[in-house]
């Protein structure tokens, strides 16, 4: 039997192989990145998963485990041959306890922040993606988002895990005890592994009480430096949720998108702070600016104030194919590598338009280079930008990926970024987990560099 036919008899899985079928699995959602052709497995059993990691090592065919296709650097883009593991069909929740829940990997991330918050809870993790960003997923990248200030990135929310490993034996470490100092952390491994040691099926997810009220500021500051400027006093606010940045440009280009008139001038370069508080809380941004710079919401309207920060990636891809680079300096270099990265796209081409916003709180910039004329940037432009955005932030000693991850789009700056000993220490790891190296061949590791030569 063939691999689609082996994949076809397995339970609680359907299969698919046409082309306009699989379409969505096989490229990212940006248009950027395009791979396949695949097959597509959508198991929706643990047991089925399973057995597809099983026929697959049997087949040698390589496994690309897919949830929501949110991320930004190719990581669940396969290669061709592949068969894209959709976990989309594991989307069951369990029942809280000491504090989390455990929730299937295909649980989105809207549905367990709907779940928490109907028990007065919430889950910490809120991305502009999260109707379609996956639990899974989320484990999968250590995905960040709006509130790692106040509850750290999915790492900090994960209390155990079930995974599918090569050989499609099942680990369990769903519920460890809460104190549990026994050995090496096959659970915190995994996190942020990229698909490519296990397969996340569920994940133990800690909840919190949800924040009492929430309030939106938007401070528009004349600068970048400025907003920067800033940051000590805004870091203070009682009750800080989250402290967000958008070039007023970025803000404008949003505003332009919804048809809605922007609230504030968006000459300069607008900050968002979320608080877990009552509006009286944001007396202590009065110095700082003018009252015609500054908006407050709360309740429902603060979503119309906040959309000007969570619509940008949208507003961004009805604008053309960006080329994403999602780079952390720390914050007191914030100011300088902004401009100096600005005039780097600038210096490589006066074709681009760089789109700036990102997490002020962790110093976390997300440079989106759109062409002005629309449509996408040529790829050895892409490249050549790619490369002198990533040096400049690697001069400031920054990271070239804060949030997004590494997957395909990164891989050649790992080694740039951890350097060659922790790359081959990586490789090593890898190896222990999939020596066939049949799990996402090619995310975040070149499969050819460091590999260990044959015996
Ligand atoms: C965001 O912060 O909005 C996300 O990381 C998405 C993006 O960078 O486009
Ligand atoms: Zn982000």
């Amino acid at each position: 039997m063939d691999l689609s036919g082996a994949l076809r008899a397995i339970a609680d899985c359907s299969v698919l192989t046409d082309a306009d079928a699989v379409a969505g699995y096989v490229a990212d959602w940006t248009g950027r990145w395009r791979g396949g052709p695949a097959i597509v497995a959508r198991p929706r059993t643990v047991e089925a998963v399973s057995a597809v990691v099983r026929a697959c090592a049997a087949a040698g065919v390589p496994v690309v485990p897919q949830g929501g296709n949110t991320g930004l650097v190719a990581g669940a883009v396969p290669p061709a041959g592949a068969v894209v593991l959709s976990l989309r069909g594991l989307d069951a929740i369990g029942e809280v306890s000491d504090g989390a829940v455990v929730a299937g990997a295909g649980v989105t991330l809207a549905n367990l922040e709907s779940f928490a918050a109907a028990r007065g809870l919430t889950c910490g993790l809120s991305l502009a993606s999260g109707e379609s960003a996956t639990v899974g997923g989320a484990a999968a990248t250590n995905a960040g988002g709006a509130e790692v200030l106040r509850y750290g990135t999915a790492r900090a929310r994960i209390a155990g895990l079930r995974a599918v490993l090569p050989d499609g034996a099942v680990l369990d470490r769903r519920r460890p005890p809460p104190k549990d100092n026994t050995g090496y952390d096959l659970v915190g491994q995994l996190v942020g592994s990229e698909g490519t040691l296990a397969v996340i099926t569920d994940v133990t997810w800690r909840l919190d009480p949800a924040p009492r009220a929430r309030t939106v500021l938007a401070l528009a500051f004349p600068s970048p430096d400025a907003a920067v400027a800033a940051v000590p006093v805004l870091r203070g606010l009682p009750g800080l949720l989250a402290l967000e940045w958008s070039d007023g440009a970025a803000v404008a280009r949003v505003a332009g998108h919804l048809d809605a008139p922007a609230p504030l001038p968006t000459d300069g370069c607008w900050v968002f702070a979320e608080l877990d508080g009552p509006l009286d809380a944001a007396g202590a941004v009065d110095d700082l600016l003018p009252d015609d710079r500054i908006a407050v919401a709360e309740g429902e309207d603060r979503l119309r104030l906040w959309r000007f920060r969570a619509r940008t990636t949208e507003a961004v891809a009805a604008a053309g194919v960006p080329v994403k680079l999602d780079v952390g300096v720390p914050v007191e270099s914030l100011a300088p590598a902004r401009a100096a990265i600005v005039d780097a796209v600038a210096g490589a081409s006066p074709d681009v338009e760089p789109v700036l916003f990102g997490h002020l709180a962790e110093g976390n910039l997300h440079v989106n280079l759109l062409a002005r004329a629309g449509g996408r940037i040529p790829e050895q432009l892409a490249d050549r930008l790619e490369g002198v955005v990533l040096e400049r932030v690697l001069a400031f000693g920054g990271t070239v990926s804060a949030e997004h991850g590494i997957g395909r789009a990164k891989r050649a700056w790992l080694g740039r970024q951890r350097g060659p000993e922790q790359v081959a220490l990586m490789r090593r790891i890898k190896d222990a987990w999939d020596p066939a190296g049949l799990l996402n061949p090619g995310a975040v590791l070149d499969p050819e560099v460091g590999r260990r030569p044959s015996s």
